[in-house]
């Protein structure tokens, strides 16, 4: 099997078993949730499907997924400007609620661009073998639902620009907090911008 392949199932073992040992800390209550997210609306919507294309929609990502993206936010190890402050006074259990609250609801599904469907179905089912590039469907499953237990996030309906916008931060080295096993940022190094194009249209209509 090829190297990067074998590295990055490696390092995926590691990070579900490391993500075991903490879980059932904290437990998010979704009703208490409904209650913080005031303010998060304005930008991803009171359901958190969000109507601008560069604001992510958060109904029904994975509440781990979520959870942990609050926390990297809030502590500095991913930069969202349009956020700034906005946690600081929310304590890890306000951060477990919110995230069970946007779990709970349901991704709305948007529209693939039907010249782009053909590249993009082919990367995100095919991966770039040749160059070590495993296929998207491996982490986030064929349907874009994600692997919630692992963190690894939902994919399909969400807004294609949002999703062109972290496959290059991921590549230009703007997005780390895929941590030290850099999932990301290796497979983004693989993508050219016609690639990221496509492979982000696709996953705005998939479901
Ligand atoms: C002024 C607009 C704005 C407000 C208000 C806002 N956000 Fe965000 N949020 C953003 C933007 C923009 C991003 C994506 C930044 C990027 O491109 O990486 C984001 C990203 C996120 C992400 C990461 C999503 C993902 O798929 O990785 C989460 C989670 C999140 N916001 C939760 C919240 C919560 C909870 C609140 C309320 C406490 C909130 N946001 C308020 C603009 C906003
Ligand atoms: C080996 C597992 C793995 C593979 C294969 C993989 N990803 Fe990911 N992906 C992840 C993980 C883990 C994260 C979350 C990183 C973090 O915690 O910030 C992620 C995050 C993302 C995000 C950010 C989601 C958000 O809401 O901000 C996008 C977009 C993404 N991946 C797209 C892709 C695409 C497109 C492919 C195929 C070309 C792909 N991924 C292949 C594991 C993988």
């Amino acid at each position: 099997m090829n190297k990067v392949l074998v590295s990055l199932l490696l390092s995926l073992g590691v990070s579900v078993a490391a993500q075991a040992a903490d879980a059932g800390k904290i437990v998010g209550d979704a009703e208490a949730g409904k209650a913080k997210t005031a303010v998060c609306g304005a930008c991803h919507g009171a359901d958190g499907n969000s109507a601008a294309p560069n604001f992510p929609k958060l109904a029904g990502q994975g509440e781990r997924y979520l959870l942990k993206q609050l926390n990297d936010i809030k502590g500095g190890k991913r930069t969202v400007l349009e956020m700034t402050g906005l946690l600081d006074n929310l304590s890890e259990q306000d951060l477990a609620d919110i995230s069970a609250y946007f779990a709970s609801q349901q991704m709305s599904v948007g529209a693939a661009d039907p010249k782009l469907v053909e590249r993009g179905e082919a990367l995100f089912r095919g991966g770039k073998i040749a160059e070590g590039m495993p296929a998207c469907t491996g982490c986030h499953s064929p349907n874009g639902a994600g692997l919630a237990a692992a963190s690894f996030p939902k994919l399909g309906g969400q807004h294609a620009t949002y999703v062109a916008k972290q496959l290059t931060d991921f590549r230009e080295g703007n997005r780390t907090n895929d941590g030290d096993a850099m999932i990301m940022r290796a497979i983004a190094a693989k993508l050219s911008n016609k690639d990221i194009e496509a492979v982000s249209s696709y996953i705005q209509g998939l479901h």
